[in-house]
């Protein structure tokens, strides 16, 4: 099978899922890894496979990501997943499940089969950390604490997890 990771990243968090699930999908497929602004919808369409990433802004998918899911042609045949990174350590399913709404809309639309949506949590970028406290209204301590606890992620057991699912979805 012919499998397209693409993704849009502004500090790395979804780029590194998307390696880690290209890593996962080249072992049984051709499999490329591009990012979203390196891959017009007609090559899109050439793919039997397409996993699109994306950050969370704002409880949305990124606007290029929803833009481009948009313009991606009708394809019959076709299947796709997403992924999803996000600063909050979890959010309950049914939220997800809404986050993911954009994939499920276009796939319904351009005739292409959901497999389902991937998530975990990503650094905040530290531009946006003072802007973020003051939105929560948070404590000194309380933002400390919630530094300490998205540092380090996606980590190695997130990577895991995300090529678990990216099996799952070829398999
Ligand atoms: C403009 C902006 C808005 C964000 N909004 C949210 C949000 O609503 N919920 C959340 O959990 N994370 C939010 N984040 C955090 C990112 O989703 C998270 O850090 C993600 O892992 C970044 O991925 P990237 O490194 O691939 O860009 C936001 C980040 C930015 C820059």
């Amino acid at each position: 099978m012919k499998v397209l990771v693409t993704y849009f990243s502004q500090s790395g968090n979804t780029e590194k899922i998307a390696k880690a699930i290209c890593e996962e999908a080249a072992r049984a497929n051709e499999a490329d890894l591009k990012k979203l602004e390196d891959i017009t919808p007609d090559e899109v369409a050439g793919y039997d496979v397409i996993f699109i990433g994306s950050p969370l802004h704002s409880g949305s998918l990124a606007a290029p990501v929803k833009e481009y899911l948009g313009v991606i042609k009708e394809s019959s045949g076709q299947k796709m997943a997403g992924f999803i990174t996000h600063f909050a350590p979890a959010y309950p399913n049914q939220d997800m499940d809404g986050f993911a709404e954009p994939i499920k809309v276009a796939c319904k639309e351009k005739g292409i089969e959901y497999k389902g949506c991937f998530d975990c949590q990503g650094f905040l970028i530290e531009s946006m950390h003072s802007m973020v406290r003051k939105k929560l209204n948070l404590t000194d301590e309380q933002w400390a604490g919630m530094v300490k606890q998205m540092t380090g992620y996606p980590n190695e057991e997130d990577e895991g997890k995300a090529k678990v699912f990216a099996k799952e979805v070829l398999d």
